[in-house]
């Protein structure tokens, strides 16, 4: 009988511990009160309508009709996912999956054809006025990205964000848009993912416009875009603010570095401030300015190599302070984790000079890490505790809003793979809410298919999947889709959750 009894509880701690590693800790979670839940597009991705009514070349048109070849499928945004004609059909799927806010951006050139303020385009603003109405009219809050990577082509002629003039600018677009839009968007963010305009875009050749001024282009594109980040906050502050009471942050994209072990714990450091605190610790921190580690390894590399001042430039103790604190948000874009490590592998490895170089580390995922399509999100929730955990020590625990999370895949209806990853991305971050983090929006990256910049079609992000070989560019709900919209119906996180169906329904009232 004792035996028995003790077998009993034995088996029941076993079955504890396990559920500990599985998923099964929390079988039904409850979300906290008032928590929003959204998905995102950016306007490249979905519009399509390149050059309808008005709208000029931005750095995405040129380089896709350029070099076709650079995108995976050698294709491009001209028609994508034609939400510019099908923004009502968006909409009423924003109202089948019950969402609080949509996130989306504006495109720059279809308000600004010349890139300024001397002309705006009443079609491009009647768009938005369309979307942005139709969403208020279902009580769908819009979120809106002032700009998601796609600069004006003109104004990369004259050099982009690696022009200091950029900030004025960027901040002329941005007073504009306020003016616009301002009396009925009450969630601004500033500039989305700064890491890959700046890196991909100046110190790589993997975004556009895949400039390429390794170990330069980068640095000077971190300086004038938080410099042109704050002022688009101030701005707001100041003269929206007071009369529209909205607020307005950054989106940050901050994938987790680990250490591979013990020894590079230092090494994983490094790489997590070169990667995303570099644009962090300007906003969020006491101090402000760039991170000293990131500071004092460029400034040492670029004396090695005989330049006669840091690659990095400096920022004004003016500056520090005018951009400290300018977000009211942390906006987070995560999907993944990696493994960092150090030694003489990486010596010579990377041009010279360049960010990697400045780095110096080696970072890299494990093969048997479970991934996306084409490799990528490999599935890593514990890392996106982790870097949540990091950013709530660090920053003083800022309210943030999670703004991208999410899956790609080939296609396909049945997308079991894309709502293992969501539900355990969400179960780590309602652990790392239960130990304290503000987190209080979360959003799926994405609403629907869209144009995946360098892999153009070949993966898809989609709760919604697009057919594009169909004129009208058909929107079909995945199996995703309802997960999602039964957690936000019952506001909780329920492991066990299938559907019966897969026709969708409004639910909305109306
Ligand atoms: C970007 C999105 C992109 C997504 C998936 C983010 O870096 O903001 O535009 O589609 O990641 O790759």
């Amino acid at each position: 009988m004792i035996l028995k009894s003790l077998v009993g509880i034995l088996i029941l701690l076993i079955s504890l511990c396990e559920c500990k590693k599985a998923h099964c800790r929390h079988k039904v979670r409850k979300f906290p009160e008032g928590f929003l839940f959204g998905t995102s597009t950016a306007a490249y991705q979905v519009e399509g309508a390149w050059d309808a009514d008005g709208k000029t070349e931005n750095i995405w048109d040129h380089l896709t009709h350029n070099n076709p070849c650079m995108i995976m499928d050698c294709t491009n945004g001209d028609v994508a996912g034609d939400s510019y004609h099908n923004y009502k059909r968006d909409v009423e799927m924003m109202r089948e999956l019950g969402l609080d806010y949509y996130r989306f951006s504006l495109s720059w050139t279809r308000i600004l054809p010349t890139s300024f303020p001397d002309h705006i385009n009443e079609a491009g603003v009647q768009y938005y006025n369309n979307l942005i109405d139709e969403m208020l009219k279902y009580n769908i809050e819009p979120m809106v990205t002032l700009y998601h990577w796609d600069l004006p082509q003109r104004l990369q002629d004259l050099g982009g964000w690696a022009n200091p003039n950029v900030i004025e600018w960027y901040a002329d677009y941005a007073r504009v848009a306020f003016g616009l839009f301002g009396d009925r968007v009450k969630y601004w963010i500033t500039i989305n993912e700064p890491r890959e305009i700046c890196y991909q875009g100046y110190g790589a050749d993997t975004k556009a416009p895949a400039v390429n001024f390794k170990g330069v282009g980068e640095y000077l594109c971190a300086k004038n875009l938080l410099l042109a980040h704050a002022k688009a906050y101030h701005i707001y502050d100041e003269e929206f603010r007071p009369k529209y009471k909205g607020s307005i942050f950054i989106s940050l994209s901050g994938q987790f570095y680990e250490p591979e072990s013990e020894e590079y714990v230092q090494a994983a450091y490094e790489s997590n401030q070169f990667e995303w605190a570099i644009y962090a610790h300007p906003i969020f921190t006491e101090t402000g300015g760039f991170p000293p580690v990131v500071k004092d390894k460029v400034a040492h590399k670029s004396a090695e190599q005989g330049f006669f001042r840091s690659r990095l430039p400096e920022f004004t103790p003016e500056e520090v302070e005018y951009i400290k604190g300018s977000s009211d948000f942390y906006g987070l874009n995560h999907y993944t984790t990696y493994l960092v490590y150090r030694n003489e592998s990486a010596v010579g490895r990377y041009d010279v000079p360049s960010f990697y170089d400045d780095l110096g580390n080696e970072h890299y995922q494990p093969d048997e890490w479970e991934q996306g399509a084409n490799g990528f999100p490999k599935v890593v929730p514990w890392g996106f505790y982790k870097l949540l955990t990091q950013i709530r020590n660090d920053y003083n625990n800022p309210p943030m809003i999670i703004t991208e999370n999410g899956f790609s895949s080939f296609g396909g209806l049945n997308d079991d793979d894309r709502i293992s990853y969501l539900r355990q991305y969400i179960d780590a971050m309602l652990d790392a809410m239960d130990e304290g983090s503000d987190i209080r929006a979360y959003t799926v990256w994405s609403l629907m298919d869209n144009f995946e910049w360098m892999r153009g079609y070949s993966v898809r992000f989609g709760l919604y999947e697009v057919d594009y070989e169909s004129p009208e560019r058909t929107r079909t709900p995945r199996k995703s889709a309802f997960m999602y919209k039964e957690m936000l119906r019952t506001r909780s996180l329920d492991w066990h959750y299938e559907t019966d169906t897969m026709t969708m329904t409004i639910d909305d009232g109306h």
